[in-house]
């Protein structure tokens, strides 16, 4: 019997709710293997602030450091809200920043996923979904902008003023490169490069790296595009994109947009992977305020992190498949949550837990 210690770290707003029903997966998956997850909650995020004093407390902190891996829920605070924890300590700097350069989570898999039959949820016309959307973007996760060099201050002519650098050495160009070439070789050998080497120097080192990586990797076809012109192919044509890399911030914006395509953020789960195993799991989007207590988040995005936790630490990759099945079969069956369609467009509406509960059925009837 295999034991694992995972970190459970349910995050603000939609956070505990959508964490619930990715835990009822895991002990459906647990009933049902020789292996035991040791579950160890721990406070994290705005709350953690209230709470305990920190976003990011030292109990946490110990935790991550000895659990096999990390699931976490989103973590932030609406606008005004957030205004209420100084800057420096708002949980996007002062917990979930720290974790990534914990765990030295430099690469960050976050897959863009629909196939043709639950194209009704995306706002693409059918034509352009073709026979489905599915791309991996990886977005380097501890450097650039997010982890750059930053002055705040008054200038000389007496103006306020800030500073934030975009630093990346080449190691860490490279490192994230392997990470795209790896997983294009094992997909479609094609590898789309996002960059902005018109006006970044950043990124004239970037392709300048990606030549000398590309040459380790010749079964992969690289195809260059700026960022600003992905963004509109992301709209226009994303069934070309297979794997896409790139750096922090475009990642960051672009992964969002992907999930603009598919229909809701809510289809957006990711993996974000450092050395020697460390990694940990969290949905793509934001605490989403909005629709926080209400029992309606959609909790694919977080069952689809365990996914990728049961597939990329535990190398569960049968019961990984299951789960994604059983979410797509509840979909293709007529179902949707409230973020993926209309009241009046036909579909059977569900709630977080009901949700849950028709992925957890269809996990046991399909052992
Ligand atoms: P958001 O991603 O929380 O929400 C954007 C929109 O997507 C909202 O309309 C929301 O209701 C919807 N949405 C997101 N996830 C959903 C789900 N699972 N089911 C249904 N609808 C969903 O973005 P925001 O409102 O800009 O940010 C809110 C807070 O989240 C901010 O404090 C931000 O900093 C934080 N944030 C955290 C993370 C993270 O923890 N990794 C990621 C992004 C944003
Ligand atoms: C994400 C989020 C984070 C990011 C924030 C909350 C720090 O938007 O995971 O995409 O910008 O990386
Ligand atoms: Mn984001």
């Amino acid at each position: 019997m295999t034991t694992y210690k995972i970190a459970i770290l349910a995050g603000d707003g939609i956070g505990p709710e959508i964490m619930q029903e990715g835990v009822r997966v895991l002990r459906v998956v647990e009933a049902r293997n020789d292996v035991t997850f040791d579950l160890v909650e721990a406070p994290f995020g705005a709350g953690a602030w209230f709470s305990h004093g920190s976003s990011f407390p030292q109990e946490t902190k110990d935790l991550v450091d000895t659990a096999d891996a990390v699931v976490k829920g989103p973590i932030g605070l609406g606008h005004e809200e957030s205004k209420q924890i100084p800057v420096d300590e708002q949980p996007e700097r002062g917990a979930l920043l720290p974790l990534r350069r914990r765990l030295n989570t430099f690469a960050n898999y976050r897959p863009v996923y629909l196939p043709k039959s639950l194209a009704h949820f995306s706002p693409l016309k059918a034509e352009v979904i073709g026979d489905g959307i599915n791309m991996i973007m990886v977005r380097e996760l501890v450097g650039g902008l997010y982890f750059g060099k930053k002055h705040v201050g008054v200038n000389d002519a007496g103006r306020r003023y800030v500073e934030e650098m975009l630093e990346y050495d080449e190691d860490q160009i490279a490192n994230i490169l392997h990470e795209g070439f790896k997983l294009a070789q094992n997909r479609k050998k094609v590898l789309h490069n996002i960059h902005k080497s018109n006006v970044l120097k950043s990124s004239v080192l970037w392709n300048e790296v990606l030549e000398e990586v590309a040459a380790l990797y010749p079964d992969v076809e690289v195809k260059n595009m700026l960022v600003d012109a992905a963004a509109t192919a992301l709209c226009l044509n994303p069934t070309q994109f297979d794997v896409m890399v790139m750096e922090n911030m475009f990642g960051d914006i672009l992964s969002d947009q992907g999930g603009g395509i598919l229909g809701s953020l809510g289809l957006m789960p990711s993996a974000c992977l450092g050395p020697n195993g460390k990694a940990y799991y969290e949905p793509s989007h934001g605490s989403a305020p909005d629709i926080a207590g209400q029992g309606i988040a959609n909790p694919y995005s977080m069952i689809g992190s365990m996914a990728m936790m049961l597939e990329y630490s535990f190398g569960m990759v049968d019961e990984s498949r299951k789960i994604w099945d059983a979410m797509q079969s509840v979909f293709a069956a007529g179902f949707s949550t409230s973020d993926l369609s209309k009241p009046d467009s036909g579909v059977q509406m569900l709630s977080t837990s009901e949700f849950g509960d028709k992925v957890v059925e269809h996990l046991i009837a399909n052992p």
